[in-house]
């Protein structure tokens, strides 16, 4: 989709749909009140009659609206003005754009911008905008043998702003919103894509077309260098599978070399049934999206590399399934991680940690700035914060502020967990360094503290995506989190560069 920023008259708009905002108590939006000047209150008499009620969401498409150059006006109630803030704006737009894809507009001028929302600015404004235009377009449908009859056809979103000191902020937010959203759709897709097909191979393959695409440098280590190198941990998780692993490693260089990286790892299981310690069948499909962590790689590379963003990152994918089968590791079993430690594996579906621990002590040799990893790692994590917010641990507290403000600033929200010494002892074994489960409770912040103990040398924030990275039941498919809230993270360490 096409975009872009445009200030002036709304009546003047001469394309095929503009789109402005009414309140509940019958007030109009600047845009609203422009239209209505230029149309002789024809906009004001078709609310008075209680067509359009303003209430949060609803829509009303009017046509052949007098003395306006736009072939089409959608009303969008935007709710109490009192209340209108981030939840109402987003839902304001996003009813804005479901209502357009149900006419025939090719293109439409959005001006829903010239509200204020409470402690928010234009910039946000501009982003959440072309954020969510993409979301509404995006569809999954290539394992379909029959296309989609009825796809939107809007192809152009004009963004009216009308404030003129803010223009440079809101270009801005544009570029950023646009790289943001293209990055999103690859992880998505990823996410969305059948298990049979996405297999680490898959994935590597991916890589290998991103690293082409924007000239990234790619490795990828197969089982007989994991081998060599000694990563115990991640192998014992490919074992039962047929699909051999890949360990995935892209680097971005947007500054000199000698500029430490942020690293960011990427939990890559790209089907886990649990393994000998087998997951029930309800649901299990969604397992497919175990390598969601992996996919927010991807995309944020891809957001960042589209911005040229001034800043060195690696991403490092450990990548496989998580299978049973008559070679799979059995729990009991005790494996020796790549850092030397011992780990019994009391629970073959603790398997993320495994892999990232493998891919945390190789990101050492990158010496990072700061090392984040994304993972679907715990059931817990959803039981705990629900399907709002990613759940959000480290080791360095200026590092947790940091992500939790971009995440904060990208309305992709994080909520931090305690990582305190006390959930340590519950990774007790009594035949290994330590256990791979910490039992009923807390198991968020369990699994986090198995990480822990893998990244005492750099500052590292671990971020529990089990909850935030897809959707379940009717609208089942990926949502692109966290590409926002990492993006954003970035885009403010290259400016504070
Ligand atoms: N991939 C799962 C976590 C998960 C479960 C994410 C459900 C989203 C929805 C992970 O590998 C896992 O199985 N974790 C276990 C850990 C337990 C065995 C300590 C879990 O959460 O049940
Ligand atoms: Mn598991
Ligand atoms: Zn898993």
């Amino acid at each position: 989709m096409d975009f872009a920023i445009k200030s002036g008259s709304p009546d003047k708009y001469r394309g095929d749909c503009i789109v402005v905002g009414v309140f509940e108590s019958g007030k109009l939006s600047e845009a609203a009140k422009l239209l209505d000047d230029a149309c002789k209150g024809y906009l004001g008499k078709v609310i008075g009659q209680g067509d359009m009620d303003g209430k949060a969401n609803s829509t009303l498409l009017l046509h052949g609206v007098p003395n306006i150059a736009s072939k089409r006006v959608l009303l969008v109630g935007l709710g109490k003005e009192k209340t209108f803030g981030e939840k109402a704006f987003l839902g304001a737009v996003r009813a804005g754009f479901k209502a357009l894809h149900q006419t025939g507009a090719k293109d439409a001028a959005i001006t829903l911008l010239d509200v204020p929302v409470k402690q928010r600015d234009l910039a946000w404004g501009v982003f959440q905008t072309v954020v969510l235009a993409e979301e509404s377009v995006y569809r999954f449908d290539r394992l379909k043998s029959i296309p989609e009859k009825h796809l939107p056809s809007l192809a152009k979103v004009v963004i009216v702003v009308n404030d003129k000191s803010s223009l440079t902020a809101a270009e801005a937010a544009l570029r950023q919103g646009m790289a943001t959203a293209q990055g999103m759709k690859v992880t998505k897709d990823l996410g969305n894509l059948a298990p049979n097909i996405c297999t680490p191979a898959y994935l590597a393959e991916q890589a290998k077309d991103l690293a082409k695409a924007f000239k990234l440098k790619l490795s990828v280590l197969e089982e007989k260098d994991m081998e060599k190198l000694g990563m115990g941990a991640l192998l014992a998780v490919a074992r039962g599978s047929r699909q051999p692993a890949k360990l995935i490693v892209l680097e971005y260089r947007g500054q000199q070399k000698m500029e430490k990286p942020v690293v960011l790892v990427g939990k890559g299981v790209t089907f886990d049934t649990g393994g000998i310690s087998l997951k029930p069948a309800a649901e299990m499909d969604e397992m497919k999206y175990d390598m969601s962590g992996a996919a927010s790689v991807l995309g944020t590379l891809t957001a960042v590399a589209e911005m040229q963003l001034p800043i060195n990152i690696v991403g490092i994918i450990p990548a496989t399934e998580n299978m049973p089968g008559g070679n799979a590791t059995k729990p009991g079993d005790v494996v020796t991680s790549l850092s030397g430690q011992t780990i019994e594996i009391l629970n073959t579906d603790a398997e993320g940690r495994l892999i990232l621990c493998d891919a945390l002590t190789y990101a050492e040799r990158y010496k990072p700035e700061a090392v984040i990893d994304i993972a679907t790692l715990t059931g817990a994590c959803v039981v705990a914060l629900g399907h709002v917010v990613t759940g959000l641990m480290g080791n360095d507290e200026p590092l947790a502020q940091d992500l939790l403000q971009a995440g904060e600033q990208t309305s992709d929200r994080a909520w931090q967990l305690p990582l305190w010494e006390e959930y340590q002892d519950l990774l007790k074994s009594n035949f290994a360094d330590m256990a791979n489960i910490g039992g009923r409770w807390g198991g968020a912040i369990t699994a986090a503290c198995f990480l822990s103990r893998f990244t005492e040398k750099f500052r590292w924030v671990h971020l529990d995506i089990a909850g935030t990275a897809w959707k379940s039941g009717q609208d089942k498919g990926a949502t692109g989190r966290p590409v926002p809230l990492l993006t954003q993270f970035l885009v403010t360490r290259a400016q504070q560069q």
